[in-house]
Parts: C-alpha cells; sequence; structure tokens
C-alpha cells in the first residue's frame, strides 16, 4: 500500500503541494502564484511527443531555477563519459564488489564510471556507474542534464531529496531521478553503496505486455512519486551540474529543493524490486530474457531499446525436461549485470576474486558466449526436473543494451577485475560420443 508520503502510478498526471491552496484552479501560470511564489515549467520530451509520452511538469517554486551564480567546471577522478579510452574487449569480463571509500565521500563524489556507449550529445546510449558513499551531501545539490539516472542501491539506504518530494530507499528497491531533476543525497545508515545507470536516451517507460495482457511485470500502480516537500533555507551551497559529459558548479545562495507544489508527469519515482510479477514457462523451455523486464528505454528502432533494466529475483522455476538456469547464449545485446543479494542462479557464488557476489558486476558484450559455469551446469543437469525448485534468496539484475558496452580505463585496471574469470567455463567437459 502506498503511504501518504507517495503517489501511486506510472507517468500519471499527478498533483500535489505541501501548502493548501498553492496549485492554481484552472491554469498553469497564473499571473500571481498564491504565497508569492514563481511558475516554472520544467519539459523532459520534446513539445510535441505523442501525447501518450508527453512529460512536463509545472513548479510553483520560491525562486526560479536560474537563481544562481556562474557554473564553473568541476574535476572529478573517477566519473565521466569518456568510452573511447581502451579498445572494448570481447572478453567478458567480472569484478568483485568495489569497497567502500576511505576519506569523506559523498554520493557525487563516490561515483565510478565501469562502462558505457552512446553520448550525451547524441541522447543516446547509457554511462554505467558504481557509487559509495560515507557521507551526506552537506550544502550541495546535483542535477544530470545528460540522461535520467537510475540508482541501485546494493548496500544501504539511500534518502533522495528532489525539487518534486522525498524518496526513500533501501537495497531491493531502485529509484528514477529524471534528467535535470536537482537532489541531494542523504545515508540513513552513513554508508551506502549501489549502481547507477545514466541513460542518455529516451526516458524509461514499462515495457508493452503483448500477449501477457494487462497485467504482469511491473505494474503501474507499484510505482510510488513523491507529494511535493520544500525547504525555505538559505546559506552558502552547490550546484552541482553534470553537462554534456563533464561536471559543473556554482555557488547557490538557497536550497534549491523548494517547490511547494507541482503538477504533471515528469517526476522522479521508486519502485519495490519484490513487487515485479515474474513470468516464466509452466510447460517446458525458457521465455527470452526480455520477459525479466521491469523498465525500458527504446531507441528509433521499434522493438529494439536503447536499455532495458531486467531483474532475476525470488521465483519459482517449474519447466519439466529442461535445462532450468540461463541457457549458454550470445546475442547482439550487451549486458551489463550486478548482484543486489543473494546468489544468482547460473553461478556459483564463489568470493570476491573469484565469483559473481553482491556488489559485484559482470559484461557480457554483443556476441560474447557465456552462460552457467560448469559447476552449475553439473548441477542442473542432474536435477529432478519433475519438482519446482524454488529459488529464494537473490535479486540480480541486468542493464543491457542495443550497443556494444565500452569499459573505462579504470574499470579495466581496477583491482577488483577477475582476470581469471574466463576459467570458470574452462572445467566444461567434452560429454560427447559419436555412436
Ligand atoms: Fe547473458
Amino acid at each position: 500500500m502506498t503511504d501518504a508520503k507517495y503517489q501511486s502510478g506510472f507517468g500519471n498526471e499527478f498533483a500535489t503541494e505541501a501548502l493548501p491552496g498553492t496549485l492554481p484552479a484552472g491554469r498553469n501560470s497564473p499571473q500571481r502564484v498564491a504565497h508569492g511564489l514563481y511558475a516554472e515549467q520544467l519539459t523532459g520530451t520534446a513539445f510535441t511527443a505523442p501525447r501518450a509520452v508527453n512529460r512536463r511538469s509545472w513548479l510553483y517554486r520560491i525562486r526560479p531555477a536560474a537563481v544562481h551564480e556562474p557554473f564553473e567546471p568541476l574535476a572529478h577522478a573517477t566519473l565521466h563519459n569518456d568510452f573511447g579510452q581502451v579498445p572494448p574487449t570481447p572478453n567478458p569480463l567480472r569484478w568483485g564488489p568495489r569497497p567502500l571509500p576511505g576519506g569523506r565521500f559523498d554520493f557525487i563524489d563516490g561515483l565510478f564510471t565501469m562502462a558505457g556507449n552512446g553520448s550525451a550529445a547524441a541522447q543516446d546510449g547509457v554511462g554505467i556507474h558504481l557509487y559509495g558513499a560515507n557521507a551526506d551531501m552537506d550544502g550541495r545539490f546535483f542535477y544530470d542534464a545528460d540522461g535520467e539516472l537510475l540508482i541501485v542501491p546494493q548496500q544501504g539506504r539511500l534518502r533522495i531529496a528532489t525539487e518534486l518530494g522525498v524518496l526513500d530507499i533501501e537495497p531491493q528497491q531502485i529509484a528514477v531521478i529524471p534528467r535535470g531533476v536537482r537532489f541531494r543525497v542523504e545515508l540513513p545508515d552513513g554508508t551506502s553503496r549501489g549502481y547507477v545507470c545514466e541513460n542518455f536516451g529516451a526516458f524509461l517507460r514499462l515495457p508493452e505486455l503483448g500477449p501477457i495482457g494487462s497485467n504482469g511485470l511491473a505494474n503501474a500502480r507499484d510505482f510510488e512519486t513523491p507529494v511535493a516537500a520544500y525547504e525555505d533555507v538559505e546559506g552558502d551551497f552547490e550546484l552541482v551540474a553534470k553537462f554534456q559529459g563533464q561536471l559543473w558548479r556554482a555557488r547557490i545562495g538557497h536550497s534549491p529543493l523548494d517547490v511547494v507544489a507541482w503538477h504533471g508527469n515528469y517526476a522522479p519515482y521508486r519502485y519495490d524490486l519484490h513487487r515485479f510479477n515474474t513470468i516464466g514457462s509452466i510447460s517446458h523451455d525458457h521465455p527470452d530474457p526480455s520477459i525479466f523486464t521491469v523498465l525500458t528505454s527504446p531507441s528509433d528502432t521499434p522493438g529494439t531499446a536503447n536499455m532495458d533494466f531486467a531483474i532475476f529475483g525470488p521465483r519459482w522455476l517449474v519447466a519439466e525436461d529442461t535445462f532450468r538456469p540461463p541457457w549458454y547464449h550470445r546475442n547482439i545485446a550487451s549486458e551489463f549485470m550486478g548482484l543486489i543479494h543473494g546468489e544468482y542462479d547460473a553461478k556459483q557464488a564463489g568470493d570476491e576474486h573469484d565469483g559473481f557476489v553482491p556488489g559485484g558486476s559482470s559484461l557480457h558484450n554483443c556476441m560474447t558466449g557465456h552462460g552457467p559455469d560448469a559447476a552449475s551446469f553439473a548441477k542442473a543437469s542432474a536435477s529432478d526436473t519433475s519438482r519446482p525448485q524454488h529459488i529464494v534468496d537473490t535479486m540480480a539484475f541486468m542493464f543491457e543494451t542495443r550497443a556494444v558496452l565500452h569499459p573505462t580505463r579504470q574499470a579495466m585496471e581496477a583491482p577488483q577485475r577477475q582476470a581469471d574469470y574466463y576459467r570458470c567455463w574452462q572445467d566444461l567437459e567434452k560429454h560427447f560420443k559419436a555412436p
């Protein structure tokens, strides 16, 4: 059940006010807004985008977004969108978890770019980052003009205070912050780490359901958008922008989280991955992994996503006479995976040096062969498929992209990279015997 701090639905025309009587009736920009506020429109799609995918919100705020000093470049050692640093490799790649940083790192400081494709300039592709933070953003606010941010915490809760309200999330929940929305991240547990997909392409949305019908996968009513909440605070603060792959900073004399009321359908949201209605075979074989899609960013080619966000959570496996883990495969799509919780059923857990463990990552690029390791193959080949199998302790996810993902130099050189990853398949023996 949605609590009073949230509004339920996906892409709805929401209307919310923290002070009664703020939202103007019957018009968006009245000559004078209630309580002496300013009206400002935030538009996330082309003005003339079809109605079903048109996104904009009207914000009624204490000061317009233009009130800040000029931006200056801000250096960042580990966050960038330069995806041409090293030649992309066809080798399968895997990393152990990146340790939480020493010193003081807030959510922005702690971003570490792993891979990406496309560019913010072309409004196509993704940047894939890890984050590790041990400090609240203190007097500091951020927005990303390059893409919307899909935030996947793996350890530690996040409190994301945005212009349009507050999102509280914990591991196995996600948050999506639309392009341009300003926010501050706080850490209720003192530390947090996880994954961030920066989507330069079309905004994430629910996939079409085709023959599945009107229910299933992620249901629209389980997405939660915050109600309006504002800060009326002045001080010597910093506004950080990500613009065309670089960070910029400007002094700002007040909190930009000063939206007293808003209405529209361009807004941040959260989603609890436990609510995903996982669908699979009840006879034999597997559907393609697209059946696990939570959200998709379409490209200009119908049916071919810029990126998909898919999850592999708790579920029953009942297919008879079927190899139940994901089979061996190669795709035109490229797959960046992370593990939020537990064990993934196609890989033995191992440890951070030679396994796929929570906080770790893997990358299987276009046409790179992969699938269960030798131990998982042996186990699944011998299992009794007349009985159902309950997979309970797991939550893995995938950022799947149309274009090849280019790992960054720092990802390739990271001490967490498991150079021996390829060995997990080398024990797969030849069983073939010619008759
Ligand atoms: Fe795969």
